[in-house]
């Protein structure tokens, strides 16, 4: 099994470049199940949950050309209506096929969903969503059978702006009969992103501020797109920088994706600069004790939680971050502690007290983000920190230890 050996105490300097952004890229990947001309993808990045979801689309008769970061995805054969289990079960941005695959073929099972562990992530508003545009659905076992013969535009009102359900419900209404109105949609600039696809594809759809229009078309067709860059990656090498005390620039960002996160990190003390797509970092000292509460977009995301409590955990004084999206999302602060961050948890709220000193210690990566919290509490520790469960980290993070060797830290995959 392989492993990240990191030998913490290194200050981060330099400059990296940002991938495009893998929840973007994901429902990419699926909106091209809408058609059947070629649709050509630009900055997918190497991502396992890429390699995940082109499998999955693969499975169901598209044909996958990848070279770099450049993905065409064409007609491969019939379009199958059955997804299968080992690929949702991995990734929960599997399940977002169900609605592309039920507006084309008028009837669609997918297994219900995988994914990280951070906390129960239901499904209820897609298919009640989905329910809303005329689609008769059977909840079994292990799957969810959906079927209608043609989706009719409806108003659809989100009780949460699940960002799933609400990529899940536009890319459905591009083919449905009529008008759609997703009101309290997700804001997320995957979510737009996605959007701006689905126009380049034909699809009639307008964002106003607190809902989004679809007007059915049956012309979905072929598009050429490039992805938006990832500001989760930037985010996670920025407070990279800010806990070891560094100074990096991340290049290729769009700036105003990262304002909830620079507006904490000024907050702590920081220095960030904004250029045209770039972003520096620099700190000289530990960081301000801070209050964050993670909401939807343009709220404090919450795949910055993690990272940001690893930083918080040296910070000089008592910080507390509120958990509003996903209730489980502080499975990885025991191994923090392990590491002699001094953390009290109750219910959604982490109190974190900060100390002078972490330690490297033996930590498993449970889920995406936790892993790169962890990975930054290695950074910063005194002594070695060896990291497990990688694949995790490789789901969302592309070479993420040539990219911190590049920035002077010492950290290496071994097997
Ligand atoms: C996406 C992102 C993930 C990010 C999250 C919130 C992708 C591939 N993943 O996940 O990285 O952390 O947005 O920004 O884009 N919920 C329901 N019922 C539903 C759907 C969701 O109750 O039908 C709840 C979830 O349990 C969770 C909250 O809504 O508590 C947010 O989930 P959602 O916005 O749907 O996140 P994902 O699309 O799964």
């Amino acid at each position: 099994m392989e492993h990240l050996s990191i030998k913490g105490g290194r200050r981060l300097t330099g400059s990296i470049n940002v991938e495009g952004a893998k929840n973007a890229a994901l429902p990419a990947c699926v909106a091209t199940l809408l058609t059947d001309e070629p649709v050509i993808l630009h900055r997918i990045p190497q991502l396992r949950d890429v390699s995940t979801i082109l499998a999955t689309i693969t499975s169901l008769g598209k044909r996958v050309t990848r070279e770099g970061d450049r993905v065409e995805i064409t007609h491969g054969g019939a379009l199958k209506a059955e997804a299968e289990a080992r690929y949702v079960k991995q990734m929960r941005a599997s399940f977002l096929v169900l609605g592309p695959l039920l507006a084309r073929l008028g009837h669609a099972v997918v297994p219900l969903p995988g994914g990280c562990t951070i906390g129960p992530r239901p499904i209820d508003l897609h298919l009640q969503g989905l329910k809303r545009l005329g689609a008769t659905i059977e909840e079994r076992v292990d799957s969810v059978a959906v079927s209608a013969e043609q989706l009719r535009g409806a108003r659809i009102d989100l009780p949460y702006p699940s960002v799933g359900a609400t990529e899940q419900l536009v890319m459905a209404a591009t083919l449905a009969k009529g008008e759609t109105w997703i009101e309290n949609p997700a804001k997320e600039p995957e979510v737009a992103d996605l959007i701006d696809l689905l126009r380049k594809m034909g699809a009639q759809i307008e964002v106003a501020p607190t809902a989004i229009r679809v007007v059915g078309t049956e012309s979905i067709h072929g598009a050429e797109h490039t992805v938006i860059p990832d500001r989760l990656e930037a985010g996670t090498y920025l407070l990279a920088a800010a806990i070891t005390g560094g100074e990096v620039e991340v290049r290729g960002v769009v700036p105003k994706h990262l304002r909830p996160l620079l507006a904490v990190l000024k907050e702590a003390g920081m220095m960030c600069f904004e250029g045209n797509d770039t972003i520096v970092l620099a700190n000289t000292e530990r960081p301000h004790p801070v209050q964050v509460s993670t909401a939807p977009h343009p709220g404090f995301p919450t795949d910055l939680q993690p990272p940001l409590v690893a930083m918080l955990s040296l910070a000089r004084g008592k910080s507390v971050i509120e958990e509003m999206v996903f209730e489980r999302r502080f499975g990885y602060t025991p191994s923090l502690k392990r590491m002699g961050a001094h953390i009290v948890l109750t219910d959604r709220t982490a109190t974190i007290t900060g100390v002078s000193t972490l330690w490297g210690a033996e930590v498993d990566a449970p889920d995406i983000r936790a892993g790169a919290a962890l990975v930054l509490a290695g950074l910063a520790a005194q002594g070695f920190t060896r990291i497990s469960q990688l694949e995790q980290i490789d789901r969302g993070y592309a070479k993420i230890e040539v990219k911190l060797s590049l920035l002077g830290a010492q950290i290496e995959r071994e097997r």
